[in-house]
């Protein structure tokens, strides 16, 4: 080596030096989602409530290192405590998980705990932090995430009804939902301007635990237009490809590395042809073959990835569990799925370990819950089939997760 080469080597070793895992976007080639140019599959769980909860009421007594102890009684909406999301975290990774879908990292408006609590763009910056903590505690665990913009519903956290009322419309889920006029907010170009506001401020906020937006931390790895969006009939699958289109072209224009997920309930194939539409999918109350093959057949025809959403196979959609492991053998054996996620992770009552939180629409999911133990291998054993390519028995003990857990 010549003395002046020696002046070369810092620049050759920072042009060579290998990227973090966590800094890597997941990328999109035809119908297979890549990491770090190897395949990659979004398996992993439901956990809405990060961003915002309604399960703990009153919340947690207040301690210094947690995020809030805030609450909006008319909603039982609070945030969640930091303990609990890393929890989440741990648990999705022990189970052979790559990722978490959490309406609540995205959908935040209409209460005053809400990113919006109003229309008028003031942002409740207290709803940042448990949001902040949440990419972050994703990222330090090797999990990314999928996060819908707004609900098809007029849930706690709000939705699309929200943008409806504010902007003149005045609707509700309870009495509107089959009145054409809810079709205003894909139509309505004031109700779509005021849209694309609140997804600027999501997109553009700086989180303090990274010094990265939403946008350019790759942790995000997908948004999706929203969760089960529908026109007046419930499952009509009435969303304009033109909204579609705009939405995805809005969402690459702040941040061209996220994949796009057209989040309508189920594949409408005016949509296939949307060129900004990375990822179709569907839900599943019980979980349907028949249905998941039909859809199967529609995104094959245009090479692209299907995520199975949201699937419930407890409580009122009761499944055996035998009927689980044929639909994980149709989701595994498909070149076309790119995941799954079930419906829905809870944990402790952090900083509580010694009780859990229930949600009550019997399709609660606990690690470390004895009446759960063999539906959680089930499912470990598709999500460790999925990610690591590898087989595991249905005898394989559960890692334990310890609470609380570490950050
Ligand atoms: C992308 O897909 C094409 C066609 O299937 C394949 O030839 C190519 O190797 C893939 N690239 C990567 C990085 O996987
Ligand atoms: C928005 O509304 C809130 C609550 O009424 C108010 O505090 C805030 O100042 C308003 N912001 C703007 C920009 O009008
Ligand atoms: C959209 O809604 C606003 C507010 O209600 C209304 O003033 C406007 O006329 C609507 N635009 C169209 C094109 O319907
Ligand atoms: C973020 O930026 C601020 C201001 O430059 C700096 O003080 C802080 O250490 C940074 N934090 C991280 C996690 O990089
Ligand atoms: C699909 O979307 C189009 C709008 O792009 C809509 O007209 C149609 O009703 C939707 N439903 C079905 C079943 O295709
Ligand atoms: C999964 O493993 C099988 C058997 O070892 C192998 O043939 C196949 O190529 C692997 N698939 C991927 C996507 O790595």
């Amino acid at each position: 080596m010549k003395p002046s080469d020696f002046l070369l080597l810092p620049a050759w070793a920072a042009i060579t030096a290998a990227v973090a895992i966590e800094d890597l976007p997941i990328t999109r080639n035809g119908s297979t989602l890549l990491l770090d140019n190897k395949p990659w599959k979004a398996v992993g769980a439901n956990i809405y409530w990060l961003g915002l909860d309604e399960n703990v009421s009153p919340p947690f007594p207040s301690s210094p290192e947690e995020v809030s102890t805030d609450y909006y009684a008319p909603l039982k909406a609070s945030y969640p405590t930091k303990g609990r999301i890393t929890e989440a975290m741990a648990v999705v990774k022990a189970m052979g998980g790559t990722m978490i879908r959490s309406h609540t990292l995205g959908v935040s408006t209409g209460n005053p705990l809400s990113l919006w609590p109003t229309g008028n763009g003031t942002v409740n910056d207290k709803a940042f932090a448990p949001i902040d903590w949440a990419v972050y505690q994703a990222r330090r665990h090797g999990i990314r995430l999928m996060v819908p913009l707004t609900d098809n519903f007029d849930y706690y956290h709000g939705g699309k009804y929200n943008f409806l009322r504010w902007n003149g419309f005045d609707l509700t889920q309870q009495k509107d939902e089959r009145n054409l006029a809810v079709m205003a907010f894909f139509n309505n170009a004031t109700v779509v301007a005021s849209f694309k506001r609140y997804i600027s401020a999501l997109l553009t906020h700086v989180n303090p635990y990274t010094n990265l937006t939403y946008a350019d931390d790759p942790t995000i790895f997908a948004y999706e237009t929203g969760n089960e969006l529908c026109g007046p009939v419930w499952g009509d699958l009435n969303v304009p490809a033109s909204w579609v289109r705009e939405i995805g072209q809005y969402v690459k224009s702040l941040a061209p590395r996220k994949l796009f997920v057209d989040g309508t309930y189920g594949v409408n194939r005016t949509h296939l042809v949307i060129e900004e539409v990375d990822i179709f999918s569907d839900h599943f109350y019980p979980i349907s073959i028949n249905k998941l093959k039909a859809d199967l057949d529609l995104v094959a025809s245009v090479n692209k990835p299907y995520f199975a959403g949201e699937y419930g196979w407890l409580g009122n959609a009761a499944s055996s569990d035998a009927d689980m492991v044929s639909w994980y053998k149709v989701l595994e054996q498909s070149p076309f799925v790119a995941g799954d996620a079930f419906w829905s992770l809870f944990g402790h009552n952090v900083p509580d370990c010694n009780s859990f939180i229930n949600h009550n629409d019997g399709f609660t999911m606990q690690y470390g819950n004895p009446s759960h133990t063999t539906q959680i291998k089930l499912v470990r054993q598709h999500f460790v089939k999925m990610s690591q390519n590898i087989s595991i028995g249905a005898a394989e003990a559960l890692p334990s997760v310890p609470c609380p857990a570490p950050t």
